[in-house]
């Protein structure tokens, strides 16, 4: 009996030190494409804010982990979810059968909707004259891709991010960008003679994506997301960014 005491003693002790190592090591890291206003960008300090960045973190802290922010390439956020580089990757990214194949997908947090900005004086004015077009896209994006299978891969420029993109559409490189509507809107905003064009190309869901082996803490995010959802917290945060009109 004491023996087994003894044995009891030694095991408890010892998962309170692999709970002790845990606890230490409570950090939830996140990988973003941070050139994507208002979901996630670069403020003066050098931090990376948005609503991805704010959803991540009352997550996180709901979850009782710290949150960590890694920025990187659109393209290796895939990869780098799914190799465990990070833990969870929010960059406005919307849920594919394609990318399924390789990540989990949380529930949903917010819509986004694929729209063509062009300069105000172009001849392009529904998505039915981007036929025989350039169009500028971020490479790796589901604007990228859709755009690849519908006019074609010559038709398509890609470039690094959204800003580059329509750069090339104001120095006349491209016809148009197609992008997803709120950084569509932030880039309109932040340069002068662009427009959106009313018709909607795409319409698609965003979400958290997480490595195929993280279930548990998949779940737990989905029910930190939920309960975040119930009482405002979610909306507050989106609010915050994108004014409704
Ligand atoms: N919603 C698009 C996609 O999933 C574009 C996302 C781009 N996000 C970013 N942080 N650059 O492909």
């Amino acid at each position: 009996m004491k023996r087994f005491l003894a044995l009891a003693l030694v095991l408890v002790m010892a998962l309170a030190f692999v709970g002790c190592g845990e606890t230490s090591e409570n950090v939830l890291t996140m990988g973003t494409n941070a050139a994507f206003p208002p979901y996630e960008m670069v403020d003066e300090n050098n931090n990376i804010i948005g609503i991805d960045a704010e959803i991540a973190a009352a997550v996180a802290k709901k979850m009782g982990m710290k949150l960590e922010i890694k920025d990187m390439a659109f393209e290796s956020l895939i990869t780098a979810v799914s190799s465990g580089a990070v833990d969870v990757v929010l960059a406005g990214m919307t849920v594919t059968e394609e990318r399924k194949e390789s990540v989990n997908f949380s529930d949903s947090y917010a819509t986004g909707i694929q729209v063509v900005i062009v300069t105000e004086d172009s001849a392009i004015a529904s998505i039915d004259d981007l036929v025989g077009k350039k169009i500028g896209v971020q490479s790796g994006t589901t604007g990228d891709i859709y755009c690849a299978g519908d006019y074609g891969e010559d038709a398509v420029s890609r470039y690094d991010n959204g800003a580059l993109a329509v750069q090339a559409l104001l120095n006349g490189q491209v016809d148009c960008v197609v992008i997803d509507n709120e950084p569509a809107k932030a880039f309109v905003t932040a340069n002068e003679g662009l427009k959106i064009l009313g018709t909607e190309y795409i319409t698609e869901e965003y979400a958290a994506a997480f490595g195929k082996e993280s279930t548990e803490l998949l779940d737990n995010f989905n029910k930190a997301l939920s309960e975040l959802k119930a009482d405002g917290t979610i909306d507050a945060i989106i609010g915050k960014y994108i004014k409704a009109e």
